[in-house]
């Protein structure tokens, strides 16, 4: 089927960059309806999605439909000019299903059952779930397929549930069965001469429920990549029914930031657009960057335009101090997601509930109503995005560095069992680490699965991946061979596939690659402690490591037990961090690394605390700050919001923002 890949480029076309949000009519009566649409008017809002958590609404007793307050909703919508995201509703099945059919409940690893009351109570492997969410799904397909509101589909909401139960079992076998064919091959793929753990006969091989010590990793990394499977069927089972129906329509479904339980690689292939969930934490220091790292990401996932289909305007209600936005953030923030490839801006929620969990969770339009904060900014936002879209939607992002992530690697390496349960040694904080260290550099880089083609970038970094198939090492090889510049951080190439320690813990060709001629032990740091190094400090990790005669370079530790030994290596272009350095010192090796790849900045000598980005043809200036600041700029400029011309020099007030041309 001839699909296309992205809706929002088809928005973009129109020039258009979506904005809006969710819309949960079903909690208000028909009068806020009303109301609602001429305030998402006033607000510049050209899209919403409907549906999201609507099963019980539109199915409220087995195989019943009331689709009547939907098919209001969906004129009303488009008589109003709002297109609308028309969800599944299969993330929140109605009471009765659990009631009726209690092996749709998923089950944690205590076999405790997930009870309806909540959301998302449903078992990725029950037949019965999945017949009745073909059914619902079909149905909806088949009513508002050709409603002229009908611009997106949004399939259930960020898949997430993870089931140990009986059902899940025997698909866990069926999936394993697939993998392996023979129990031989499983046994010897998991060690299972390992604690007597040799299985006998398929039906002895279950989830990692819950076991009196440690379970076996390899079971457990392949369960995660089951569950993601599950899930990915159940998102591909209803997708491929809304497209027969509408093959000219794209399909999403919203991913959670940086989230462990799907392999986004492979998910984001069978969408035909990225949509992703951000809520960075407004009271973290660090949050520009995090969430810097989840767009970086959701763009090279979505290989162009993507959508941030939620954020929250103000605060949410599910940290431990719910705070809101200060003013100006929220624009900040959702110019950052533009600048770095959304071609959508979409809340959770369009207005604020008064009832149910999320009711102190802030919304476009809050309780204070259309005098309030949230609401004012919102509609300035609106405005905002209308000036920009014509010239940014749709366009692209160039970028020379790729940072390699791969959820196999994060599956494998986050175990119990392993060597460091500090936080800071966890794979999304070194993720995040190296990625900030380019981010604060002010380089623009993508993100690449270890088995792509990385030939189009000059520098190529692999925080962690302690998990690389044959293929990916191949892969890398190759890059090198070929001219690029790799940087890998400790504990890269440790395992297999089947997370098998590599001969000698390391892979043997990485370790010719990087010079390393003995690993003879890994060191990890507690929190707090450091170990110094030529020129910069170490945390969280250090290795014993002998290098080959042939290294180009070395950064040795100084004192301690590793004193003389490498800390950083480089044969050629291939260098090997066997510590993390502390920030700054990350961020100026990486820096005069990429400099020596030929990589360049966005702009040079930009001020702390603001962000430069470069879209289209466009360049987005960023101030993280809360004090205004000058940002030099050497020539005549265009400002797209401010809608003046800047000469030499742009003035950024706290958190704000210029677009400019030149
Ligand atoms: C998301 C979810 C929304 C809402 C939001 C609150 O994870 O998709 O439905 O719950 O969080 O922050």
């Amino acid at each position: 089927m001839d699909r296309p890949r992205d809706p929002v480029l088809a928005d973009a076309a129109r020039g258009r960059i979506l904005f809006g949000g969710d819309y949960n009519p079903e909690q208000w009566p028909e009068e806020t309806w009303h109301e609602d649409v001429r305030l998402m008017k006033e607000a510049g809002v050209n899209t919403v999605t409907l549906g999201v958590f609507s099963w019980a609404r539109l199915e409220p007793r087995p195989g019943a439909r009331e689709f009547g307050w939907l098919d209001t909703l969906m004129d009303l919508m488009h008589d109003n000019g709002v297109g609308v995201v028309l969800a599944t509703p299969t993330a929140s099945p109605p009471p009765w299903m659990g009631r009726l059919h209690p092996e749709t409940l998923p089950r944690d690893a205590d076999g405790h059952v997930e009870w309806w009351g909540g959301r998302q109570h449903f078992s990725h492997s029950s037949a019965v779930y999945r017949r009745y969410a073909a059914a619902i799904t079909e149905d909806l397909a088949a009513r508002y397929g050709s409603h002229p509101a009908l611009t997106l589909w949004h399939i259930n909401n960020e898949y997430c549930t993870f089931d140990h139960g009986d059902e899940a079992a025997a698909a866990f076998r069926r999936w394993l069965r697939d993998r392996y064919g023979t129990l031989d091959a499983l046994n010897d793929a998991w060690g299972t001469a390992f604690w007597s753990q040799g299985y006998d006969c398929w039906d002895g091989v279950l989830p990692p429920r819950r076991a009196h010590y440690l379970n076996n990793p390899s079971q457990v990394l392949d369960f995660r990549r089951f569950t993601s499977d599950m899930l990915l069927e159940c998102f591909t089972a209803e997708r491929d029914i809304v497209a027969r129906h509408t093959p000219h329509i794209p399909v999403t479904t919203n991913f959670m930031p940086l989230w462990t339980g799907q392999d986004g690689w492979r998910w984001a292939e069978e969408e035909d657009v990225v949509s992703v969930d951000l809520y960075p934490d407004a009271r973290d220091p660090l949050a520009p960057r995090s969430a810097a790292l989840v767009q970086d990401l959701t763009r090279s996932q979505a290989r162009g335009p993507w959508m941030v289909m939620e954020q929250a305007a103000g605060g949410v209600n599910w940290r431990a101090v719910n705070q809101p936005k200060p003013r100006g953030l929220n624009r900040l923030w959702s110019l950052q997601a533009v600048a770095r490839g959304a071609d959508a801006v979409c809340y959770f929620q369009w207005r604020q509930s008064r009832q149910g969990a999320e009711k102190f969770h802030s919304a476009m339009l809050g309780h204070a109503g259309p005098r309030g904060r949230a609401f004012q900014e919102v509609k300035r936002l609106g405005a905002d995005l209308a000036r920009i879209g014509a010239e940014v939607a749709g366009t692209g992002i160039r970028a020379d560095v790729a940072v390699l992530h791969d959820w196999h690697a994060w599956w494998a390496g986050d175990q119990d069992g392993r060597l460091s349960t500090e936080a800071g040694a966890d794979y999304p904080a070194v993720l995040s680490a190296w990625h900030g260290a380019l981010w604060e550099s002010g380089v623009t880089c993508d993100f690449a699965h270890p088995e792509h083609d990385l030939s189009g970038y000059r520098m190529v970094v692999a925080p962690q991946l302690y998990l690389l198939t044959d293929a990916a090492v191949d892969n890398l090889l190759a890059y090198v061979r070929g001219g690029g510049t790799l940087v890998a951080g400790f504990l890269t190439g440790t395992a297999d596939q089947d997370d098998r320690v590599r001969p000698g813990g390391m892979d043997v060709r990485l370790r010719e690659l990087f010079g390393v001629r003995v690993l003879h032990e890994w060191w990890p740091l507690p929190a707090g402690e450091q170990v110094d190094c030529e020129g910069f400090t170490g945390i969280l990790w250090s290795e014993e490591i002998e290098a080959a005669d042939t290294v180009d370079e070395v950064l040795a530790y100084r004192g301690g037990e590793l004193d003389g030994m490498p800390a950083v290596l480089r044969r050629d272009r291939a260098w090997y961090f066997s510590t993390l350095p502390e920030p700054e010192a990350l961020r100026a090796l990486l820096a005069r690394i990429a400099a020596g790849a030929g990589v360049r900045p966005v702009l040079d000598g930009l001020p702390p605390g603001v962000e430069a980005v470069r879209r289209g043809g466009l360049l987005f200036l960023l101030n993280h700050g809360r004090a205004p600041v000058t940002v030099p700029l050497p020539g005549r400029h265009h400002d797209l919001l401010g809608g003046a011309a800047v000469t030499d020099a742009v003035t950024l007030d706290r958190y704000g923002a210029a677009v400019l041309r030149s």
